[in-house]
């Protein structure tokens, strides 16, 4: 190999021996095409040469410089193109990742019961309303005609608060919707129409009883509403709810201190997976005539009643569920599926 040769593979072997660094490649760019570079020196040398020799040294250099030029050039690509794949590399966006949008939310399905019975008693001049869930003893108990030491308050076990209001009544977590009842009552003029959903509390636990629950109290006091009318507005209810008329409600005979008569309002389904089963939906009665003067009305002008229904077991029997429990424990696998 001549020594041109070997000044091309030097050069060639100089440049890419440099790895990442530019200053490095300008470095053995001068060795070679710099001012005092091996290159430039042969060039300068060819003066001595006299015209015929040095025309064809000239081109021979010539073409070594224009190679080692090439070389060059290669490698600053080369250099570059790693430097940039090195950086996309370093700033890739992985376009396959899940953005990091806000996830879609949806309605509890007690909440979408809750929803559905609002609409439904709204469509038939019911008004709604709303209260405490810290109520006193006298609203939820006494004025429902459940007096103190009286043995119909151990029905319902309940959350005690400690102290009072501030007219010295103890507090308590209501443990049903019926103390909105009297509230109610007592700030608005017959004709009353009203229903009042919300939250109740008691002390009981199990796979058809959770300590917070939910229930939808109904009232209507006229001077002219009887039982007929509960009948009536509850079939309409249920139907409406349950979307279909192939359905039956039964009355049945039963106690609570502020209703007179009282009953339990049954359901049966006439087909479905629960078909011909009696379910018990809903407490209901006559409002009893002390608790007519308890709400600051004349027993003798007013009468009417009132009902109280669970808005878990109203879910349930809609949708299916058979553990209550489900509807606390916060599962998305298991709420997803009434969005
Ligand atoms: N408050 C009752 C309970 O929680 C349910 C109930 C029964 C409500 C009869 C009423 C009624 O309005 O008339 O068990």
């Amino acid at each position: 190999m001549d020594s041109l040769e070997q000044l091309v593979a030097s050069a060639v072997q100089d440049f890419d021996a440099v790895k990442d660094d530019a200053a490095a490649l300008e470095n053995a760019k001068a060795k070679y095409l710099g001012k005092t570079g091996q290159i430039t020196e042969l060039m300068k040398g060819l003066g001595k040469l006299d015209p015929e020799a040095r025309k064809a040294q000239g081109a021979l250099i010539n073409a070594a410089k224009g190679r080692i030029e090439a070389a060059l050039t290669a490698r600053r690509d080369a250099l570059a193109d790693a430097q940039m794949q090195a950086r996309l590399n370093a700033e890739a966006i992985d376009v396959s990742l899940p953005g990091r949008g806000r996830a879609g939310g949806g309605i509890h399905p007690v909440m979408r019961t809750w929803e559905r019975v609002e609409a439904i008693f709204r469509s038939i001049g019911f008004d709604v309303a709303d209260g405490p869930e810290i109520e006193n003893d006298w609203t939820n108990f006494t004025a429902l005609n459940s007096p103190e030491n009286h043995p119909a308050r151990s029905m319902q076990d309940t959350f005690y608060i400690e102290g009072n209001d501030s007219e010295g009544k103890p507090l308590l977590l209501r443990t049903h919707t019926s103390p909105m009842q009297v509230r109610y009552a007592r700030s608005h003029t017959p004709p009353i129409k009203v229903i009042a959903p919300g939250r109740t509390y008691r002390v009981d636990s199990d796979a058809t009883h959770s300590p917070m629950f939910h229930q939808v109290e109904g009232l209507w006091i006229a001077e002219n509403i009887s039982f007929a009318d509960l009948k009536g507005v509850y079939l309409n209810f249920v139907k409406a709810f349950f979307e279909t008329d192939d359905l039956q409600v039964r009355f049945r005979p039963s106690y609570f201190p502020f209703t007179e008569p009282s009953a339990e309002i049954d359901i049966a389904f006439g087909s479905g997976p629960l078909k011909g089963r009696w379910l018990e939906i809903s407490g209901s009665g006559q409002v009893h005539p002390s608790v007519v003067r308890n709400f600051g009305l004349d027993p003798e002008k007013y009468i009417g009643f009132a009902f109280g229904s669970g808005l878990e077991r109203l879910t349930m029997l809609r949708y299916g569920v058979s553990d209550l429990r489900l509807f606390y424990e916060g599962d998305l696998r298991f709420l997803k599926q009434f969005n």
